[in-house]
């Protein structure tokens, strides 16, 4: 009770002198703070109105000692709590119909229990491709989604709520316990992963039980192999409740997918867009993923800003196969174009099959790649209801090992895995253009940056991967538009002939920001801040720059642009 009474005492006047106090009950005592809106900022007295980091105040450190902290601080923090349910923002949507609020059914004094994984001894789900799914699974799986529209609208297991699940932990609708002016928000970081599989897990579970049949698995879109990438045609088929119809009526099968989708259909035949298509994957999956911060997204812990940074894979292809599902005759591409909405499209659960997949492979691809360690990341926790309507707490540590979670996917090969793009030739870079960043993306910007290190041995570049990093990424909204660029690196002066950027041997990989909710004080006051990040060790060696002290990166606006400002592009290393 002591350290409560001292908490609630936490005001802008109290000088920074705090004692140990417990962590969370610190974090909560920082909602009292008007401006826990600033980024992992707040002002106080003791320091003459210096701004001091929140981990100081956490530890109740003045600014000098807190100065000399260092590192030290990331340990300190705090992981994203369980939103509370009865505090739910409906969000304000432009252009949506008032029934968007994706607050989910909840009642005072429900009891939330904590996750236990199934018995050891339960039947190991095997998610098969969409696309290879045999009639039998395929009756199942339409039984299953039909008696799931069915249930009454205010059961959490029901269609109707479960799509609001997604909505709702995308940003805006929660607060972030103990920072009211915080959303939370679980993509564009390292949660993006851990909540989606998740999210899948219940969702499955819950259509099982509705068919009374435990072995039941949610079929995975695999548009990672040539076979896979159209819209599967069991979604398409207009009579079966796997049909949407806010999709895209030029992208029904066989169209091919484009992985590089950037809101409009590029002018290349079916063989280059799969040759094309498997080398974004290798790509995503391999070379711009060596470390884990660079395939799972960025740290995001309680009382950061959102958006700190999403991994390869889900800025491209996730992005991209939203976008390319949705609708563009509806206002905001729904329903997968849009993260409010896309979750009310049921081939999202095939998607996010697939992406979920893929973190299981890119974990065996390497053996030297593991998840994070860190407890903000493992503690990390969400509430789902399950297919007994319970309410529960998960922590991202519960979902680690699909096996103890009784599921695994149909082995369909990784047909990328040797698409790796074929050395480019080192003519001369198109010069950088004059004029400094920050800049608005609304035309190719080149600019030269510094290689800090060149010609590192092959056990300095595996120890540290070579990070291109495009910081101060601002976009003026998040609801509206799918932003993307592509970064390319010593592009020459004349483009190959007619191949897209992304798929010649120039490119570090693209950015994609998929429009979602955000709080209106945000979509008011402020733009949408991230950061970018490309592992860049293999390309350096392909283009032949590795000795190079500079190169020219070309940050190339695809969609969206107009509104986006880049702040700097630079070079750093990650272990
Ligand atoms: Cu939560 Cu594919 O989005």
């Amino acid at each position: 009770m002591e350290s409560t009474r001292m908490i609630l005492s936490v005001t802008p006047s109290m000088p920074c002198g705090l004692q140990t106090l417990a962590r969370r009950n610190l974090v909560r005592a920082l909602h009292h703070r008007k401006d826990a809106r600033q980024p992992r900022r707040l002002s106080c007295e003791a320091t003459g109105g210096r701004r001091v980091d929140r981990r100081d105040v956490l530890l109740g450190l003045g600014g000098a000692a807190a100065a000399g902290l260092g590192a030290q601080r990331d340990a300190l923090a705090a992981p994203i709590q369980a939103p509370d349910f009865l505090n739910c923002n409906p969000p304000d949507l432009p252009n949506t119909p008032p029934d968007a609020s994706c607050c989910p059914p909840y009642r005072d004094g429900t009891i939330i229990t904590d996750f236990r994984p199934p018995p050891a001894s339960s039947p190991l789900r095997v998610r098969p491709a969409a696309h290879l799914v045999d009639a039998e699974s395929l009756a199942k799986y339409e039984r299953a989604v039909a008696l799931m529209k069915q249930l009454p609208a205010d059961d959490p297991r029901s269609f109707e709520q479960q799509w609001r699940v997604h909505c709702a932990y995308c940003g805006a609708v929660f607060d972030q316990v103990g920072f009211p002016d915080l959303e939370i928000q679980i993509h564009f970081c390292w949660l993006f992963f851990p909540w989606h599989r998740l999210y899948l897990y219940f969702h499955e579970r819950i259509l099982g039980k509705l068919i009374g049949d435990d072995t039941f698995a949610l079929p995975f879109w695999n548009w990672d192999a040539p076979d896979g990438m159209s819209l599967p045609a069991i979604y398409a088929n207009g009579s079966s409740p796997l049909y949407n119809e806010r999709r895209d009526p030029a992208h029904q099968p066989p169209f091919p997918l484009d992985l590089d989708y950037s809101d409009t259909d590029a002018n290349i035949s079916r063989d280059q867009l799969i040759d094309q298509n498997l080398k974004i994957m290798y790509r995503q999956m391999v070379s711009d993923a060596k470390k884990r911060e660079l395939f799972l997204g960025q740290p995001y812990r309680a009382g950061d800003q959102p958006d700190t940074g999403a991994g390869s894979v889900e800025n491209v292809p996730h992005g991209p196969v939203h976008r390319w599902t949705g609708d563009p005759a509806q206002p905001n591409r729904e329903d997968m174009g849009n993260f409010y909405s896309a979750a009310r499209d049921p081939i999202f659960f095939a998607h996010h099959g697939n992406i979920d997949r893929l973190w299981h492979v890119w974990r065996g691809l390497r053996p030297s790649n593991t998840d994070f360690t860190d407890p903000d990341w493992l503690d990390a926790a969400f509430l789902f209801y399950d297919e007994e309507a319970r309410l529960v707490r998960v922590r991202v540590r519960d979902c680690l090992d699909t096996a103890a979670l009784r599921y695994t996917y149909q082995d369909v090969g990784l047909p990328w895995l040797n698409a790796r793009p074929a050395k480019a030739s080192a003519g001369t870079p198109a010069p950088a253009t004059t004029g400094t960043l920050p800049a608005t993306l609304d035309r190719t910007i080149r600019v030269t940056v510094t290689r800090p290190r060149v010609s590192r041995s092959r056990r300095e570049k595996d120890e540290e991967e070579e990070v291109l990093v495009v910081e101060g990424i601002q976009i003026a909204d998040h609801f509206n538009e799918f932003v993307k660029f592509d970064v390319l690196v010593n592009e020459p002066e004349r483009a190959v002939g007619g191949t897209p950027a992304t798929a010649t041997g120039y490119c570090a990989g693209s950015f994609a920001y998929t429009p979602h909710m955000a709080r209106s004080d945000e979509m008011r006051n402020g733009p949408v801040k991230t950061v970018a990040r490309f592992g860049v060790c293999d390309l350096m060696d392909d283009i032949g720059a590795d000795g190079d002290k500079t190169v020219v990166v070309s940050l190339v606006p695809r969609c969206g642009c107009e509104m986006v400002t880049v702040g700097g592009v630079s070079i750093s290393y990650l272990k």
